[in-house]
């Protein structure tokens, strides 16, 4: 099966050759550790190789979106000239609406401008429609269906206080195929910040924490959090998975809850 690259080479590497072609992918993390950023750079790959993208936002005005790409160095006014990208802002009714429909926005666009990938920005925003959870869920689950209806490669951020803490998100987190999670880190009165692969459906990841840093250029990984683990953790001991999410990821342990 396909891979498409993230735009990100050590994550490539640490999702053993990039996204499946088709898969959604979610990027979670608390506001500012970078999901956006995330996700253009991944349309920004695409878009390099004439793979034509959609960028879906409920939080900024394209004007933002257009600022912000270019303090990259991402000119997304050329590549929408160019026919390679389209930024839509929207609200995440008329959004689930179009997504139903039988030939909606994205199925249009997909068939007139090739677009193979896609981010949702932030994805969250959903809850805002609804209070009743099992109608949010049914929610999610019709926006997953529409982008792989129209075989995008998708890109979901999700914002999240905490990774898991979240009744209203852990739907989601179901659904998707992919999961990476983002967040901050504090080293030495340092803020730092940490990426994990928590989940790849149909494959084999990276399961260990890395740094990663936000350049003028984009996203850059570092190597591993190697013999930090007692900073990480708060204590003096070797790193597990399960201690990894639940000490970085997870916030609180479950005694302190
Ligand atoms: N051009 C840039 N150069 C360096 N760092 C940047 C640049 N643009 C944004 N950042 C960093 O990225 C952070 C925001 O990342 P963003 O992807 O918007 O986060 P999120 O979507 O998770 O809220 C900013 O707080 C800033 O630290
Ligand atoms: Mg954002």
């Amino acid at each position: 099966m396909k891979r498409l690259s993230t735009g990100i080479p050590s994550l490539d590497e640490m999702t053993h050759g990039g996204l499946y072609e088709g898969s959604a992918t979610l990027i979670t993390g608390a506001p500012g550790t970078g999901k956006t950023t995330f996700g253009m750079q991944f349309i920004v790959a695409g878009v390099e190789k004439k793979e034509p993208g959609i960028v879906v936002t409920f939080e900024h005005f394209p004007e933002i979106i257009y600022r912000d790409a270019l303090s990259f160095g991402w000119d997304f006014k050329k590549y929408e000239e160019e026919g390679l990208l389209k930024v839509i802002f929207t609200s995440p009714e008329v959004f689930k609406t179009e997504l139903e429909k039988e030939m909606g926005l994205i199925d249009e666009l997909t068939a007139e401008m090739g677009a193979k990938r896609i981010l949702i920005d932030p994805v969250t925003y959903f809850q805002f429609m609804t209070e009743d959870r099992a109608e949010l869920r049914k929610a999610y689950n019709s926006l997953i269906n529409g982008v792989k209806r129209a075989e995008l490669t998708s890109i979901l951020t999700c914002e999240v206080p905490k990774l898991f803490g979240e009744e209203k998100t852990s739907s989601l987190f179901y659904i998707v195929d992919n999961i990476i999670g983002l967040r901050y880190v504090e080293i030495e009165s340092q803020l730092r910040r940490a990426l994990l692969v928590l989940k790849m459906r149909g494959s084999d990841h990276a399961k260990d924490i890395r740094e990663f840093e936000i350049t003028d250029k984009g996203v850059s990984i570092e190597a591993k959090f190697e013999g930090r683990e007692g900073i990480l953790t708060g204590t003096p001991k070797s790193i597990t998975l399960a201690g990894a999410l639940e000490e970085a990821f997870g916030g609180k342990r479950k005694e302190e809850r």
